[in-house]
């Protein structure tokens, strides 16, 4: 586990802001943090890049401890803040430059790291702009490539994707998958993981200072299904194929849709993949033209809704005042 967090806990004045939370993110990972306005996300993530100290509870980066150790989680680590600084009067080499130097890197190796991470990012056309010049996606990119000044394992990322149009998030999936690809751990935090579910491998869903769930996507999408829905097109007669499936092993409903576009079969099951294939068996073997035969996918935004609805049903009994 390249992170790890005890029972951490973080209160400002009464608010908890942090409530005994306890993190895993393996190596290698892109851990999607989710969680509403107020779960706790930025605190998490400004003490496990030694910017701020836990009331209670420990935390690990590479197996340092972020408060006996912070300057050895410091070179492990690159923070992106949801807030980009003023930094009116420099250029965009000269940004990533004064942070290389901040990190201790030699001038001589500097003028080679700005241009490639200029180049990794897209902003190499950019090398000469005014930070203030950029617009919010060029300078959201800037700010990564800054966390990767000294070349870190871990980066920590909170809402990279705000306030970006729909190309910039595209690009920025794929710039997250290249850094992955290069061995990077990476966390990211977001209110709305719909753009990110593809490329996380693991989630947490925070609120209130408390991890509801947290894994990698499949397990946690498993959890939280109890059953598959698999959706079959069809050339050939909806009822007659229906009938094929209905009541065999693992199936719990059949529903025909002749109106849906194209018309299709829905079947709920529940058992092993070997079932699933044993159904398609039972449709072809049967004389039904399958088209299409797929499981539907719920998206991480369905999970996020489902977790965190239980925990304000669970929070708030009826009439209570929140
Ligand atoms: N400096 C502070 N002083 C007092 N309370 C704070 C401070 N920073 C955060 N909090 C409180 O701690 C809780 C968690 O805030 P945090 O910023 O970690 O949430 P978040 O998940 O990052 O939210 P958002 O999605 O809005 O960025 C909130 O209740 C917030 O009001
Ligand atoms: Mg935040």
């Amino acid at each position: 586990m390249i992170v790890e967090t005890r029972d951490l806990t973080r209160r400002y004045g009464k608010t908890m802001a942090l409530d005994h939370l306890n993190l895993a993110i393996p190596e290698g990972a892109i851990y999607g943090f989710i969680g509403p306005n107020g779960a706790g996300k930025t605190t998490t993530m400004r003490i496990l890049t030694t910017l701020l100290l836990p009331s209670d509870g420990q935390a690990w980066v590479a197996g340092h401890s972020v408060v006996r150790d912070y300057q050895a989680v410091r070179r492990m680590v690159g923070f992106m803040p949801d807030f980009f600084g003023v930094y009116d009067s420099m250029k965009a080499w000269e940004y990533l430059d004064f942070f290389a130097a901040a990190y201790g890197i030699p001038a001589s190796r500097r003028v080679s790291l700005v241009g490639e991470l200029l180049e990794l990012v897209g902003l190499a056309h950019k090398r000469d702009t005014y930070v203030m010049g950029l617009s919010r996606g060029m300078k959201q990119r800037l700010s990564l490539a800054r966390t990767m000044a000294h070349n870190p394992p871990l980066l920590v990322l909170d809402e990279p994707a705000s306030g970006l149009d729909p190309r910039a998030r595209v690009e920025l999936r794929e710039l997250l998958r290249e850094l992955r690809a290069m061995g990077k751990t990476i966390m990211i935090s977001s209110h709305i993981l719909t753009e990110l579910a593809e490329i996380c491998s693991h989630i947490g869903i925070i609120e209130h200072g408390q991890l509801l769930a947290s894994g990698d996507v499949a397990t946690i999408l498993k959890s939280l299904q109890p059953h598959h829905v698999f959706e079959v097109h069809l050339l050939s007669d909806l009822e007659e194929a229906a009938a094929l499936v209905r009541g065999g092993p693992g199936v719990l409903d059949v529903r025909s849709l002749p109106d849906s576009s194209p018309p299709m079969l829905q079947i709920d099951y529940q058992g092993g993949d070997q079932g699933v294939g044993d159904l398609l068996v039972r449709l072809v073997s049967g004389g039904a033209a399958v088209t299409h035969f797929a499981g539907q996918v719920s998206d991480l935004e369905d999970v996020f809704m489902k977790v965190t609805d239980r925990a304000g049903a669970r929070e708030a009994p009826a009439g209570a005042e929140k």
